[in-house]
């Protein structure tokens, strides 16, 4: 066992996570579902309910609570930069989810296109990452698609460069996908996408909870993710290069500022939940620092060490430690569901190939509904997913749009090997 596997101790992880002692039937219930949204520690849940019974108040009062209020907004927005690798919290903006933001922004470039500008989108995307660029053909934007190969579910990149051209403005991706877990390179991306002129716009919802992000060793141009999928509470999140965030034509109010963020940031914030999300990044740097190593990939033997690497350094270290556990139950639990008769799982498979996954699983079961599959484990107080999950085109690509989709297993880092375990018999017992 490497030693920051030994040193994850997830009883001390899920001790932080107050719903998952939820029982059903006398069994704590196993949340497989992360994917959909994950559960919210207690730092998470105390700072919003301090926040309201201290210091609720909207901003620009001459009064101590909304003087708090303007405070907590600085550290949260400079928190979220330091959680993707940004230099500044004014590339931050915050905003109801990541679809809401993703629209704000496409309009916004749909303001700057000319007829026959194109865009390119890709069919592993979630739809939040792909209606609203083809909201832009109203503008006279060309649509092009990166199909997938459906045999591991991953980009046909050469079909990326045969789309690319002096026309393209803005091309779309994932970071993972929500539905077959698949990690794109997306660097590679960058580079091919940069030898155009066009922008990279980086959908980093499921990678965010999985994942350390980097956006400048991505070399994105935009990215974002929603605290809701990563431990924090609903909202979305965009990080975007400060001369585009600055210079774009956002649509705000007139009185509201030219500046960053507030120009993208439309009307009041749900200021309870940003103070649940500083709680939710403050559950982190614990992680990183109690369950962590240091950057580079070395072992941060210290808690010291880890200590003094300050926020942004504590965040990696977090998720770090986190890839690390997580690989190790994918295997696990791509090994339980082979072990299932008439069960297929869509996406990459192989044990050698487990750095390009993350550990959310698409299969479906000969014989069952991928409803029936998750009413099933729901009863026994396993939750999982059934459908596309918004995956639109992935499952109408590989064929699976007229029979329910798939049934999705989406663990996190709270989830455990004891519940990959009661997952599998149960899928055993269903297939009988
Ligand atoms: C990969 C991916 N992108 C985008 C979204 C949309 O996110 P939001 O609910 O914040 O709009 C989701 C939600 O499931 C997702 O998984």
């Amino acid at each position: 066992m490497s030693l920051t596997a030994a040193r994850y101790d997830v009883a001390a992880i899920r001790a932080h996570f107050p719903s998952l002692a939820r029982e059903l039937d006398g069994r704590p219930i196993a949340y497989l579902d992360g994917p959909a949204g994950t559960q919210v520690p207690l730092e998470c849940i105390d700072a919003i309910a301090a926040y309201l019974r201290t210091s609720n108040a909207n901003l620009h009062g001459h009064f101590a609570t909304s003087a708090e209020t303007e405070s907590m907004l600085q550290d949260v927005h400079a928190a979220g930069a330091d959680f993707v690798g940004a230099t500044s919290g004014e590339e931050i903006a915050f905003g109801a989810n990541m679809t809401t933001l993703t629209f704000a922004v496409s309009r916004a470039i749909g303001r700057t296109l000319s007829p026959g500008d194109e865009i390119v989108v890709t069919r592993l995307d979630h739809d939040g990452n792909v209606a609203p660029w083809l909201a832009l053909e109203e503008r006279g934007a060309v649509i092009r698609w990166v199909e997938i190969q459906p045999d591991d579910c991953t980009l046909d990149l050469d079909g990326l460069a045969a789309v690319l051209g002096p026309r393209t403005r803005v091309v779309a991706i994932g970071m993972a996908s929500n539905a077959v877990g698949t990690i794109n390179p997306v660097r590679r991306i960058a580079d091919m996408v940069h030898t155009t002129g066009a922008r990279l716009w980086v959908d980093a919802v499921h990678a965010a909870p999985h994942l350390p992000i980097d956006v400048v060793s991505l070399d994105a141009d935009y990215l974002v993710c929603s605290p809701y999928k990563f431990y924090g509470p609903h909202l979305g999140m965009l990080w975007g290069r400060r001369g585009l965030l600055e210079t774009l034509p956002a649509y705000k109010v007139r009185p509201a500022p030219d500046e960053l963020p507030g120009r993208w940031e439309t009307g009041t914030q749900s200021h309870e939940a940003l103070a649940g999300l500083l709680g939710t990044f403050r559950y982190l740097e614990w992680l990183g620092v109690a369950q962590g190593r240091a950057t580079g990939g070395q072992e941060a033997a210290d808690h010291g060490r880890a200590s003094r690497m300050g926020r942004a350094g504590r965040l990696r270290a977090a998720l770090g430690a986190i890839r690390d556990y997580e690989r190790n139950m994918t295997l696990a639990l791509l090994e339980g569901l082979a072990s299932i008769s008439g069960l297929a799982v869509h996406g990459i498979t192989e044990p050698e190939r487990v750095d390009e996954r993350c550990p959310t699983v698409g299969f479906t079961m000969a014989g069952h509904a991928p409803a029936e599959i998750a009413a099933f484990l729901g009863a026994r107080g396993i939750a999982t997913w059934d459908g596309d999950y918004y995956a639109h085109e992935l499952i109408r690509a590989i064929g699976l749009a007229e029979t329910g989709g798939m049934l999705r297993v989406g663990l996190v880092h709270y989830n455990t090997v004891a519940e990959i375990d009661r997952l599998v018999e149960a899928l055993q017992e269903l297939a009988g």
